[in-house]
């Protein structure tokens, strides 16, 4: 009986105990239906059904860094490199209130030179300026003084995932830092008072289910207000392809982790990330809202520049329209019998403020 079902499904509640590796591990291992069930009633309970909508602009797919999963690497000489100018992206983001969202998400490549840190800088002044949209941004490492004048500018929050929770794991994928240095720029983030998200990919090559828990265990003990998790793809212009994604026999794991993961964090923003859909074509994404994701997060980017940020293949919406993500996106919240946030959506957890 569904009834009975969902009501015990929001009885059992978030995680309860310590939450440490065998309790990850254990929860990893449950019956699905009955965790995504959980999952979906905490969700519910703790966050409402709205769901957020933050339209991601990929304002420049320029990168110094060689990350060897990703299809924008430095050395992958395929893609033709470009830097949206500021009134291009000021276009869309007049925009896209109008179609539904309340969040700009910039997102690029790493660049750390004082010309693309002040260039972000301007941008962001404007975007606050000039509409009602927060402001993400989402574009690596940075100095905290470079976050510093990113926040004075107006920037709300930041996304950087840790990736892996491993620190040799981390260093063989990452020639250009440490998980400590990642993992440092994430309190300077949160020391600065900027709303943080953080996360990492399910099923990176050799993952073990202890290591997709370890991961979990992270996000845990560095209380973000975001975390963004999807399954790694193998790009085949990068020193991973052919590689299997670990839960190929098990994809469900994907998902799996999404439904851990509000429960061991119920307050936190939750997107359904994009490689959802690259894995599980058409529903991927539809399925992590109803197994504890809370946000979604529509591609904003102009038509033309689509098909050179891909940073793993089969990425949904490089053909779509401009602004045709967002109607789309809003239709499949819709049939899932939830409705579109209004308001910034900001992170659910009080915090003092810095
Ligand atoms: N497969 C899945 N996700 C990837 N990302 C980068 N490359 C891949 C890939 N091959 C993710 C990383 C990064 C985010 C912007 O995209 O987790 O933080
Ligand atoms: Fe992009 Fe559906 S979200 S077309």
């Amino acid at each position: 009986d569904p009834v009975s079902f969902d009501a015990a499904a929001a009885a059992a509640g978030p995680l309860a105990g310590p939450i440490d590796r065998a309790a990850v591990v254990d929860l990893l291992r449950s019956p699905r239906e009955a965790l995504y069930a959980r999952a979906d009633a905490v969700r519910r309970a703790h966050m409402g059904d709205e769901v957020f909508l933050r339209g991601i602009v990929e304002f420049s797919n320029v990168c110094a860094n060689d990350c060897l999963y990703c299809g924008i690497r430095r050395s992958n000489p395929h893609p033709h490199r470009y830097r949206i100018d500021a009134d291009e992206i000021l276009a869309v983001a007049r925009r896209m209130a109008g179609w539904g969202q309340t969040t700009i998400v910039l997102q690029s490549g790493e660049v750390d030179t004082p010309a693309e840190n002040d260039r972000l800088a301007a941008l962001i002044t404007r975007i606050r300026a000039e509409t009602p949209l927060a402001v993400t941004v989402s574009a690596g490492n940075r100095p905290r003084a470079v976050y510093a004048t990113w926040r004075d500018a107006g920037m709300d929050r930041y996304l950087l995932r840790f990736e892996t929770s491993d620190p040799d794991l981390f260093a063989r994928l990452h020639p250009d830092c440490s998980l400590a240095e990642r993992l440092h720029c994430l309190s300077d983030l949160r020391d600065l008072g900027v709303q943080v998200g953080s996360g990492f990919m399910i099923g990176l090559p050799g993952e073990t289910l202890e290591r997709l828990a370890d991961n979990l265990v992270l996000v845990h003990t560095l209380d973000l207000d975001m975390v963004g998790i999807g399954p790694f793809i193998a790009h085949p212009d990068t020193p991973l392809a052919g590689q299997a994604n670990a839960w190929a026999d098990d994809p469900e794991m994907c998902f799996a982790a999404v439904a851990a993961l509000r429960l061991i964090d119920p307050d936190l923003r939750v997107p359904a990330t994009t490689a959802f859909d690259a894995m599980f074509p058409g529903v991927g994404r539809d399925l992590a809202l109803q197994r504890g994701a809370d946000v979604f997060m529509p591609n904003d980017t102009p038509g033309r520049y689509r098909k050179d940020y891909l940073l793993y293949p089969d990425k949904p919406c490089v053909d779509e329209g401009d602004g045709s993500c967002s109607s789309c996106a809003t239709a499949r919240i819709w049939s899932l019998g939830r409705f579109v946030g209004e308001g910034p959506g900001h992170s659910r957890k009080a915090r003092p403020t810095a």
